[in-house]
């Protein structure tokens, strides 16, 4: 049934959500609603219409169809003006506090480490990389360190507690230092040498201030025909001046290594006070840097280099502490604690 109240009551309600339909979503849902095929309202309006008593039928007819028409029309303007107010934007609050989005940057350690290759790279070296897990020959035997040297000692080195055996050496400890990529690496190729063998390195160390029991290092070795004292000499002193700076003097001190003979270590003005002295440098006005030497004749003849023939230098600089120089961090642990903190203070 339906009379001629029910059909205006149905424009109010279509008056009424049209009213509040901003979207061109909102549109779609109140033509459904009055004229969807199956459940429209109006739909079913006009269908009451001709269960009317039949003197009625014309006229709620009439009236049922002009609403139909009406909503119709009304719709399709409303459709229109949406269209031609172009894409909609949602109400933006321009008072609302932007979102910083987190940029991930590299680990200070790890750019440094790229410095450090950067530099030699320019000086025309080969940048190589080796295990890790290595064997007792390659880390001390070949090193000119015999099976009774002090630094094999339990209190230094991580020994596995399996060895692994697979072809070659059993694998019995993690690497004290990068020195055994001198002697991998002379073993795969003839001379002339020119590399650097970047890694990590494990000591038996407690965690203080300049101790972690992993650390990292870059490990050089050149070797050839006339290669001199004064070309290690003038490499490292090149090499200081490129990562601390051109006023960065130099100085050689005599050391001990027993893969290198002479051995020296090299010190660096101090980067905190520029060699007049302070608390940093201990007062003397210089840093060790590194060591270095001039490769023993035992290590050349290890690898079948004819050590009368070819002579060599060789290096080893420790990252962390480049790192410490470089941007004056007093504390090693501060690399491994993954505090943003400290890592954000580090130029990208
Ligand atoms: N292997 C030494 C260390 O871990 C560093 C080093 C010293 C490397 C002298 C060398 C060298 O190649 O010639 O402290």
């Amino acid at each position: 049934m339906t009379d001629p109240q029910s059909i205006e009551r149905a424009r109010a309600g279509f008056l009424d959500e049209l009213g509040r339909a901003v979207s061109d979503a909102d549109l779609r849902a109140v033509r459904d609603k009055y004229l969807g095929r199956k459940s429209g309202l109006i739909t079913a309006l006009l269908r009451a219409v001709a269960t009317a008593p039949s003197d009625e039928r014309p006229r709620l007819g009439r009236l049922a169809n002009e609403l139909k028409q009406d909503i119709e029309a009304t719709l399709a303007k409303r459709r229109e003006a949406l269209e031609s107010a172009g894409p909609q934007v949602e109400p933006v609050d321009v008072s609302l506090p932007g979102r910083e989005p987190a940029i991930g940057r590299r680990h200070p350690l790890t750019m440094m480490r790229e410095r450090i290759e950067s530099i030699f790279l320019r000086m025309g070296y080969e940048v190589v990389e080796g295990p890790e897990l290595e064997d007792d020959y390659h880390n001390f035997e070949a090193l000119n360190m015999p099976p009774d040297h002090p630094a094999r000692d339990m209190q230094d080195t991580l020994y596995l507690a399996q060895p692994i055996v697979s072809s070659g050496h059993p694998v019995t400890l993690l690497r004290t230092h990068t020195s055994g990529m001198q002697i991998r690496y002379m073993e795969a190729h003839p001379p002339p040498v020119r590399i650097i063998a970047p890694g990590r390195v494990y000591r038996r160390d407690n965690l203080d201030l300049t101790h972690t029991p992993m650390f990292t290092q870059v490990e050089g070795l050149v070797v050839g025909e006339d290669v001199t004292l004064a070309d290690l000499k003038g490499t490292l002193a090149a090499f200081a001046r490129e990562l601390f700076g051109p006023q960065t003097a130099v100085r050689f001190r005599p050391s001990f290594f027993p893969y290198t003979e002479p051995s020296a270590e090299l010190d660096i003005t101090c980067t905190n006070c520029g060699g007049s002295g302070c608390p940093v440098c201990k007062r003397s006005g210089w840093l060790e840097v590194l060591g270095s030497g001039m490769v023993h004749p035992a290590v050349l003849e290890a690898v079948g280099y004819d050590s009368e023939r070819y002579t060599g230098f060789a290096f080893g600089v420790g990252v962390e502490r480049m790192a410490m120089l470089k941007y004056g961090v007093d504390d090693i642990r501060l690399f491994y604690e993954s505090d943003l903190r400290f890592l954000e203070q580090f130029p990208l």
